[in-house]
């Protein structure tokens, strides 16, 4: 039973992602029970947690009568990527802008983009206010041009499709033999994360949220959610959640140097988890949250035996332009 009903929602997921258990990492950590909400596999554009957005974000568009998406973002941005992907299926067209200049590096990075049909915009290197401010300039020229332009990326209607999520685990972890109590998320710029606590407050708080910071400072990161959420409240009619209750817990301790910027723990991660599952991980936003669950989970954060679970949210393809982030292959040139 979807927890929002009256937003326009474009369908872009076939059914709930997979929710793993990773026995054999158990077995090898001698911890558990563990799982994994596997947000990285979808069917359209590799996947990863824009395609919940998308739904909501390209119900809008088509609502108002959209023929054009504006989306931007780095040349391997996930949303970027996926929006293109997804405006495709929807019969809009896509303008990417990204905010580097062109080059052959960026060109590559950014090459799925043209497969699914977008226009590239290369801005050059500005920051993300002034990017915002192009890309509300292009929508008006689109406009004096007859044509009707919908700019991807508002956070509370990205965050329903998190909302939603909630609500697929919650049905995924009742089934389970002992329910989820704990959940771990990526806390970087919000829709997802706000979203995934707005409807764990909705149902009731079946679950704990961990988020572990891959961007900000704590203060930021529960400022973020902090608008949000109270966004969602006025939204949806449903009460601002508590955020000051326990049960929902900031994870600082791997953001090292910074956003992007890759840390020996987050490495140990990625290799940890592909090497037992055979699953991938990504150095800017799911290696850190990995390590940062792992860590709770051994270091007794998570009392033992109290399931608990991290939401894979993709960005597997950045993985190929990412060499260079790597300590562990020095023999491999990048
Ligand atoms: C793979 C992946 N995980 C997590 C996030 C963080 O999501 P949010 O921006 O909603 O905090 C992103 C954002 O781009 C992402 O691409």
């Amino acid at each position: 039973m979807p927890l929002v009903t009256t937003d326009p929602r474009f369908p872009l997921l076939a059914g709930p992602t997979p929710l793993r258990r990773l026995d054999r990492l158990e077995a090898r950590l001698g911890c558990g029970p563990i799982y994994l909400k596997r947000d990285d596999f979808m069917e359209i554009g590799l996947g990863g947690n824009k395609l919940r957005s998308l739904e909501f974000w390209l119900g809008a568009a088509l609502a108002e009568g959209a023929d054009v998406v504006l989306v931007a973002g780095g040349p391997m941005s996930n949303l970027c990527r996926l929006t293109a992907a997804a405006a495709g299926i929807a019969g809009l067209d896509c303008v990417i802008f990204h905010n580097v200049a062109p080059g052959p590096e960026h060109n590559r990075t950014s090459f799925p983009n043209r497969i699914f049909g977008a226009e590239l915009r290369f801005l050059g290197d500005v920051d993300e206010d002034r990017r915002a401010a192009l890309v509300e300039e292009a929508a008006a020229a689109l406009r004096a041009q007859g044509r009707r332009p919908y700019i991807v990326g508002d956070a509370v209607t990205g965050a329903l499709g998190y909302v939603e999520a909630a609500g697929e685990l919650h049905a995924q972890s009742r089934a389970l033999p002992a329910p989820l109590r704990h959940v771990f998320l990526a806390g970087s710029m919000g829709p997802t994360e706000a979203g995934f606590i707005f409807g764990n407050a909705m149902l009731g708080h079946p679950f704990e949220v961990h988020l572990v910071s891959v961007e900000y400072g704590q203060a930021e990161l529960a400022a973020r959610i902090a608008r949000i959420c109270g966004d969602l409240a006025v939204h949806t009619g449903f009460a601002m959640p508590d955020l000051d209750a326990p049960g929902l817990h900031y994870h600082m301790g791997q953001l090292g140097p910074g956003y992007a910027r890759p840390t020996p723990a987050a490495e140990a991660a990625l290799l940890t988890l592909a090497r037992s599952e055979g699953i991938l991980l990504e150095h800017v936003y799911t290696a850190k949250t990995f390590a940062g669950f792992l860590d709770c989970v051994h270091n007794g954060v998570i009392p033992a035996g109290e399931p608990a679970c991290m939401v894979h949210t993709g960005g597997t393809a950045s993985l190929f332009a990412q060499f260079h982030l790597f300590r562990s292959f020095p023999e491999v040139e990048m």
